[in-house]
């Protein structure tokens, strides 16, 4: 994973736990209404993909644990991973894109109903991702892949294909980039150097000219199903690196309307918004996660994210979800064989950051641009509220956030992952007992190689204990352990 050049090692911050006569007046602890959200506190689970559904996109029983796991710590709401909105072959994501999907979202319910006693209001994340390839061995690169054109065969001097083809490999073999980068173009040498990555701007591709008229009856379709399953709502994933962020980033360029000026670029996420409502009708949770900055050369600004916040809530959503960075365009280069994962650049950084950093450090990056999102929501008279995060993990940066109006609701993704008690603990008065996140990522880089997501705090501790499941390769618990109140 890319770290700014600075490496300046952060402290995590001081934490002091507050007593149970703190918890009584604390902001964190008290509930939210807004239209159909209803939390019991402002505590928040955020979207984290666990690699536990099956090949075809399942709930299975390890994907039931680890939700009842963070359900356990009884927070005010959990927002269950990315989940695919399509029926095509995704891997091991979950997906939504059909009815048969519905016995196991309907399973994972129940779990979370029981084990947060009803009080975790719980969300689906709605996803859609296009096609991303691995990085190709340049022999098939250039011998199977690469459409021959004019152009390649003016830079070789050669006519026919193969000869083409081999003068193409020989100057790669010879490392001739001056001569492969005048002969390919741009994205012949990105789909060499980091794997073919389709975008929403090929509009010379009718499958992504027809996104606008595609994805809404998609989204509509999933959110239905989500609430057939019984979720209390779905959150669109208008975040990081995927389809609907690429609509509104900056670098969407689409000549037909949704694309160049930000009021262009927000039409697709807002018709989207506009279908799946008119579907679920307006009892049903609906909100989004947007970036409040691309965080790359070119992307979208704060200004754009502000404009975005106001729009989306003058839409009607019942909550904005803030994250930032995350995407392709900066990402590093994979090894041969293996995909682009959109969090190894500097972008990536700004969304999951760890404590080697910059002068700013790792901890609430996202706030102060949360903050002004917020404010231009609020200046239009409006009260949707705002779900921040990134590195928040203790209680006294959450109770500032909320104090001064930075956020209205305070997300904690890899802390709950290193302790998903420690809502439960915080509320007890026994945040001394809280298992704190070191924010080195590891958890992370499990993920960027799509292995089963644990933490390392707790992955090797009682193996042996019965009824502990282990991961594919059996060196890792996949749950963390349960807390026993009297311990240390
Ligand atoms: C293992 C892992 C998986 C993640 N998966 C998702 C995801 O499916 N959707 C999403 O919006 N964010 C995802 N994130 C990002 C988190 O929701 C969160 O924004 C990020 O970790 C920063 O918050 P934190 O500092 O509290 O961890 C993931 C993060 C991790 C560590
Ligand atoms: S693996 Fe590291 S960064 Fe991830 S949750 Fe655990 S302590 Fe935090």
């Amino acid at each position: 994973m890319w770290k700014p050049p600075e490496r300046i090692r952060h402290r995590l911050p001081e934490a002091q736990w507050p007593t149970l006569d703190d918890i009584q007046s604390a902001l964190w602890f008290s509930p939210i209404r807004y239209r159909a959200l209803d939390l019991v506190e402002r505590t928040w689970v955020p979207a984290m993909v666990p690699w536990r559904a099956t090949e075809q996109g399942f709930v299975t029983q390890d994907v039931i644990d680890w939700y009842r796991r963070f359900a356990e710590g009884k927070p005010g709401a959990l927002v269950v991973e990315a989940t695919g909105i399509r029926d095509v072959p995704s891997g091991p994501l979950l997906r939504i894109g059909h009815d048969r999907f519905l016995p196991g979202l309907r399973d994972l319910v129940s779990a979370v109903r029981e084990a947060s006693e009803g009080r975790t209001r719980l969300f689906i994340q709605l996803i859609d991702f296009l096609t991303i390839r691995r990085r190709p061995e340049p022999e098939k690169y250039f011998g199977r892949y690469l459409r021959i054109t004019d152009t390649h065969r003016r830079g070789t001097g050669q006519d026919a294909d193969e000869d083409v083809r081999e003068a193409l490999l020989a100057l790669h073999a010879a490392d001739d980039r001056e001569a492969l980068e005048r002969i390919l173009s741009p994205r012949e040498l990105e789909s060499l150097n980091q794997g073919f990555r389709e975008r929403v701007t090929d509009l010379d591709q009718p499958h992504i000219r027809d996104l606008p008229q595609a994805l809404p009856p998609l989204f509509a379709d999933a959110a239905e199903r989500a609430q057939r399953a019984g979720f209390d709502g779905v959150e669109l994933h208008y975040a990081h690196a995927y389809t609907m962020a690429s609509f509104l980033s900056a670098l969407n360029d689409r000549d037909d309307g949704y694309g160049g000026p930000r009021e262009h670029r927000i039409r697709l996420p807002l018709e989207v918004y506009g279908r799946v409502r008119e579907r679920v009708g307006g009892d049903f949770v609906v909100g989004c996660r947007f970036l409040t900055e691309d965080c790359l050369d070119g992307g979208s600004t704060l200004e754009d994210s502000r404009y975005f916040g106001r729009r989306f809530a003058e839409a009607g959503m019942d909550f904005l979800s803030l994250s930032r960075g995350g995407k392709f365009e900066d990402a590093t280069q994979p090894k041969v064989g293996r995909a682009a994962y959109p969090y190894t650049g500097p972008s990536g950084y700004e969304c999951m950051p760890v404590v080697i950093s910059d002068e700013q450090g790792p901890f609430g990056r996202n706030v102060e641009p949360s903050r002004s999102i917020r404010e231009e929501i609020r200046a239009a008279g409006l009260a949707t509220p705002v779900v921040v995060s990134g590195g928040i993990a203790t209680f006294e940066q959450a109770e500032d956030i909320l104090r001064s109006g930075g956020a209205d609701v305070v997300a904690s993704a890899r802390q709950t992952l290193a302790d998903p008690d420690w809502f439960l603990k915080v509320r007890k008065g026994l945040g001394g007992h809280v298992r704190r996140c070191i924010f080195t990522n590891y958890c992370e880089g499990l993920d960027q190689m799509h292995k089963q997501v644990t933490c390392q705090l707790w992955d090797r501790e009682d193996l042996d204990e019965p009824g502990v499941t282990l991961a594919n390769e059996n060196r890792r618990r996949l749950i963390a352990p349960k807390w026993q109140v009297d311990e240390g």
